[in-house]
């Protein structure tokens, strides 16, 4: 495995996603939900997450992909759904791995809300508030990290990593944008 340093612990994330599941319960009550998981990242928050839910909850996958140089992403995306996602009238809550420029989520939202949810609100696993370039306030939020480039629990390093049961920092000298 890369070389990295643990920055949130198994047990920080498990409290965490405890602690956001008792947010939706209390908002949301006993509506039901519809997941819009942004693959690949955010799977395995999205499955914890869900089990730890009271109300009804329907889930969905969407693919997105950025075209640009580097790590940074472009102003281009394209999008790509599991399932052809009826969220007309739906409480739709979007759930994504990390916040960085915030391009990805705006694009993703504009699109989702051209579907005609009742609601939609966006749910990230990090944020790392110090790169945004887009006016983007997560609706919930597991941790804000400093800008470095992070594994683990769903986050990958050139497909490696995801299944890391902490997130780490990824030790710049392996890291090759
Ligand atoms: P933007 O910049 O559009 O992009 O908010 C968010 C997407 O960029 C990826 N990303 C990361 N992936 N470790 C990762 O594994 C990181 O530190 C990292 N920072 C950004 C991620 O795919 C997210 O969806
Ligand atoms: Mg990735």
């Amino acid at each position: 495995m890369y070389k990295h340093k643990v920055l949130i612990t198994e047990q920080e994330i498990a409290r965490r996603v405890e602690e956001i599941a008792g947010e939706m319960n209390k908002q949301y009550g006993e509506k039901t939900l519809d997941m819009v998981c942004v693959l690949k990242g955010a799977t395995i928050f999205m499955s914890d997450l869900i089990r730890k839910l009271q109300m009804p909850v329907r889930i969905h996958f969407v693919q997105v992909s950025t075209y640009g140089t580097g790590s940074e992403s472009s102003g281009t995306v394209s999008l790509h759904f599991s399932t052809a996602a009826d969220l007309l009238d739906r409480d739709v809550v979007l759930i994504e791995d990390i916040l960085d420029t915030g391009i990805t989520l705006d694009y993703l939202l504009k699109h989702l809300k051209e579907k005609k949810p009742r609601s939609i609100q966006v749910c990230v696993l990090l944020d790392k508030p110090t790169k945004r370039k887009v006016n983007l306030q997560p609706h919930f939020r597991g941790f804000e990290i400093p800008d470095e480039f992070v594994i683990g629990y769903g986050l990958d390093y050139q497909e490696l990593g995801r299944n890391l049961r902490f997130i780490a920092a990824l030790d710049p000298s392996e890291y090759k944008p």
